[in-house]
């Protein structure tokens, strides 16, 4: 394992106020609100989880819990399978559908004891509303980057007010092809309405809460600070105090990290798209000629389903794995973590999701970005253009163009200046979680904030 520093520690204390939070119930939300749980649990505070029918969280990991399950009217079969073309549409129909369960369960729980607070994700932006009611304040927790926040009012919504503010050199960075990919489903599957809400709601919640931290972020926590008129609390990233591995919905194969036991420091490109980015068959083959071509050795995230029209590796072309040999490992799902981790992998050929964007910056990890929709084409251009940690991977980019891209991160000169540059940005983190430091501060002005209710 490579020489990190030790996770940031919060100190154990009781203040015995109840905390509601809720996520959103997809894995890249699941993960950053149960780590926040932990944390907030460490503070002092009991924690209630509220959670859909919908890819509950595995209860046995959080004995310290309480768990509160509500339908969800999702149907079994056709509306579960959730990927990139139907989570805008999920999204909005758990808007509505969740709208009675959550009222009743929330009421329930209000005879029972007081709440302090509501934490909900901020894409469940209906929860203001039933917080008004009953008379409860709700913090909102963005799981995504502050970046992308601006970039989301400037071009979705066409709120031009941002276009004064600091952010105005970062949103010039944004390509029409970047643009292009958050807007991919706009008009008939609700990309604009979910957004519109969840900047409406959360500018009426008590506060926000992001998985960042502030040096990452500065201009965007400034522009955010000027238009969002309630506190922010970037306190993350969460990970660096609990792993994300004990609420994974998919079980992470193990062999991952005993094939890179016998890799060499910084050879392996680690290869992974998250949990619900999907693909066409012609991009998977030329991914896989990609890293065949690059000559370098790789570990491959291929998530059953997530290539059109394939249970898993059905459309891997012929001779694939004997061509690469012991060179290359393929995995259904990886303790992503504990790979960023290791000091065999050398970069990160990424989708671009928060988590796995901090995930690597955390481990000083460079990343190759190929991002599919929603905030990942705004991260992955804070990667290159900004942090300058990474390499754009560009769509139209063909096999042998791809195999010198991977080669150029992994062995190149310039993928060294990238990897130290990222060990300094690793640096940043760990100093902003330490005693005085900035995400260490927001932690402690959002534990008085809350007891200030
Ligand atoms: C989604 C969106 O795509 C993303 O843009 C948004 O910021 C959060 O929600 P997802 O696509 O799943 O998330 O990506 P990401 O945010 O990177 O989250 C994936 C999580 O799954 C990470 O915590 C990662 O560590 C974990 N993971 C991924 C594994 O544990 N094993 C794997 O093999 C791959």
């Amino acid at each position: 394992m490579n020489n990190h520093e030790p996770a940031a520690t919060v100190e154990s204390r009781s203040n015995n106020r109840r905390l509601v939070l809720f996520p959103i119930p997809f894995q890249g939300h699941i993960n950053p609100m149960l780590q926040l749980a932990n944390i907030l649990y460490t503070k002092g505070f009991k924690i209630t989880i509220i959670h859909t029918d919908f890819n509950s969280p595995n209860q046995s990991n959080y004995p310290h819990f309480t768990f509160k399950s509500i339908t969800d009217g999702l149907f079994k079969s056709e509306n579960r399978s959730l990927n990139l073309d139907t989570s805008n549409y999920v999204i909005n129909f758990l808007n509505e559908s969740c709208i009675e369960p959550f009222t009743v369960c929330m009421a329930k729980l209000l005879e029972l004891e007081p709440v302090t607070c509501l934490i909900s994700d901020a894409l469940w932006h209906f929860t203001q509303s039933v917080a008004d009611s009953l008379k409860l304040k709700r913090i909102v927790l963005r799981t995504s980057s502050m970046s992308c926040i601006p970039v989301y009012a400037a071009f979705v919504l066409g709120e031009t007010s941002y276009f004064n503010t600091t952010v105005k050199e970062e949103l010039a960075l944004m390509t029409e092809n970047d643009i292009e990919k958050i807007h991919k489903d706009r008009s008939e599957k609700g990309n604009e309405e979910v957004i519109c809400s969840m900047i409406k709601e959360t500018k009426a919640s008590s506060g926000i809460i992001f998985n960042t931290f502030k040096e990452l972020e500065e201009p965007a926590f400034s522009a955010l600070s000027q238009d969002f008129h309630i506190p922010i609390f970037p306190i993350g990233p969460f990970h660096k105090y609990f792993p994300a591995s004990s609420s994974s919905l998919l079980e992470q194969d193990r062999s991952s990290i005993s094939w890179l036991d016998h890799q060499p420091v910084n050879s392996v490109v680690y290869v992974s798209f998250g949990s619900i980015a999907q693909m066409g068959e012609a991009k998977f083959t030329d991914m896989a000629w990609g890293l065949a071509n690059s000559k370098q050795r790789f570990l491959w995230v291929v998530r059953p389903g997530s290539v059109h029209g394939s249970q898993w590796l059905e459309s891997l072309p012929k001779g694939f794995m004997e061509d690469v040999g012991e060179r290359g490992r393929i995995v259904k799902w990886a303790p992503q973590q504990e790979v960023l981790a290791h000091q065999a992998v050398g970069c990160f050929w990424t989708h671009n999701g928060w988590n796995s964007t901090l995930e690597s910056i955390c481990e000083g990890v460079p990343m190759i970005c190929s991002p599919c929709s929603y905030d990942q084409p705004v991260n992955a251009r804070y990667v290159t253009d900004v942090w300058k940690i990474g390499v754009m991977l560009d769509d139209e980019m063909n096999r042998e163009e791809t195999g010198i891209a991977i080669k150029k991160v992994i062995t190149g000169k310039e993928g060294n200046e990238m990897r130290k540059r990222s060990k300094s940005l690793q640096e940043k983190v760990n100093k902003s979680l330490r005693n005085g430091g900035s995400a260490y501060q927001s932690l402690e002005n959002l534990v008085d904030y809350i007891l200030s209710f």
